[in-house]
């Protein structure tokens, strides 16, 4: 008996440490809660469990799992509230209680809770489910600055049907939530520090390809960069991409022009054509902008250097300024290239008047396999209707005078 309880925990154990690897290697956050979430409901067998994440002196509801109730209700095992259910960090709650006292909880019952105790158990969300959450383990997940970054919350553990009621946790249940707990609450204040820096790093990049834009003092010309990442962004989701290639995308095609900044203005805004040297000038602006990011190793930065340096190759090979071709030119400057050859087309500007739509679709498709990607192309014209609500929401925008 006591050598298959042995087992059983080394099995857990070893499963933690498995997970271990996969939590410590996951950026994103809501992905890292559910991950952690998951691992702790499994090892203790639990049938629900929650985290909430500080911030500040506030503790936010972020994601919850309940078995029963996703077998009851036939609704996603986890539920992530985003940041729209909070509470303070006091002793009045149970979380509360946890996170400023830095301690685990086990709590037997929560229906049972001594009265000189500071924390009572709100059932609101019990009345509301029609669940009870009885039997409750609670751990600070702690970073390695010893700042605690949220709270886990693991309910009703094993079911006893001989005496219809949920089991309290047990000491194994608390040494493997303290194990699960400080690895947990450095991996999210890792995440969360990724988060703010890629935040930073696309607000600046942002701010830099607006500057450029408005140098053309075209009200249109810094809509055109919000605009075109949008529409990337569709075509990538049509074309079946994952979440993270679109986001990479959409936060990086408005730096594509980001160059232009060092072609002079005599050449930049010459009206009439460009001298076969005067061109060439404006062809390195790929070159510069893509020199900004050049080695960096940033996902985000990745896709600027792409975007910025390829979204003027041609699909058979005639762009500049390295003259790819086909799959060679990376997909998110073959996307890139056609919304913002769409956008040029299909819009006002000072110097022009934007050419009507059924034109502007007939030149994508005749530069099919030619100038563009004819995947992405085609992924275009599937989303077309979404194209054009993206374009309404932006002329709706202007015509409001908001900023985007
Ligand atoms: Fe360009
Ligand atoms: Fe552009």
């Amino acid at each position: 008996m006591e050598t298959a309880r042995y087992s059983a925990l080394q099995l857990k154990l070893e499963r933690l440490l498995d997970v271990a690897a996969l939590i410590t290697a996951e950026r994103d956050l809501d992905k890292l809660l559910e991950l952690i979430l998951k691992t702790a409901v499994d090892l203790t067998e639990a049938d629900a469990g929650s985290i909430y994440v500080r911030e500040g002196e506030k503790l936010f509801f972020r994601v919850a799992l309940n078995r029963t109730l996703s077998r009851r209700d036939k609704t996603a095992l986890t539920t992530n509230f985003g940041r729209s259910v909070s509470i303070p960090m006091d002793e009045h709650s149970i979380a509360g209680f946890v996170a400023k006292n830095r301690r685990l909880l086990n709590i037997p019952d929560a229906y049972a809770i001594p009265d000189d105790r500071p924390y009572r158990h709100n059932r609101d969300f019990d009345r509301a489910s029609n669940y009870e959450c009885r039997s409750m383990l609670l751990s600070p997940m702690t970073d390695h600055r010893g700042e605690v970054a949220g709270v886990i919350q693991i309910i009703n553990a094993r079911y006893r049907p001989d005496k219809a009621k949920w089991e309290p946790f047990n000491e194994e249940d608390e040494r493997l939530i303290t194990s699960l707990s400080s690895l947990a609450g450095t991996a999210i204040t890792r995440s969360r520090l990724i988060q703010e820096l890629y935040e930073t790093y696309k607000l600046v990049m942002t701010r830099m390809a607006l500057a450029v834009e408005q140098r053309e003092s075209d009200p249109d010309t810094f809509v055109h960069i919000y605009r075109i990442a949008d529409y990337a962004a569709a075509v990538a989701r049509r074309m079946g991409l994952d979440e993270d290639f679109v986001r990479y995308l959409k936060d990086a095609a408005p730096m594509h022009d980001i160059g232009k900044q060092c072609i002079p203005d005599a050449i930049l805004f010459k009206p009439g054509r460009l001298t076969p040297e005067e061109f060439e000038v404006v062809k390195k602006h790929t070159i510069y902008g893509s020199s900004l990011f050049a080695g960096m190793e940033e996902p985000i930065a990745k896709f600027a250097y792409n975007i910025t340096r390829y979204h003027h190759e041609r699909f058979d090979g005639g762009g500049y300024p390295d003259g790819l071709k086909g799959r060679d030119i990376p997909l998110e400057a073959r996307i890139v290239s056609v919304v913002d050859v769409f956008d040029a087309l299909a819009t006002d500007r000072v110097y022009k008047k934007a050419m009507p739509l059924e034109r502007c679709l007939a030149i994508l498709n005749e530069g099919a396999g030619s100038q563009f990607d004819p995947e992405v192309v085609a992924a275009f014209m599937e989303v077309l209707d979404e194209i054009l609500l993206i374009r309404e929401h932006y002329e709706r925008k202007k015509r409001e005078g908001a900023s985007c």
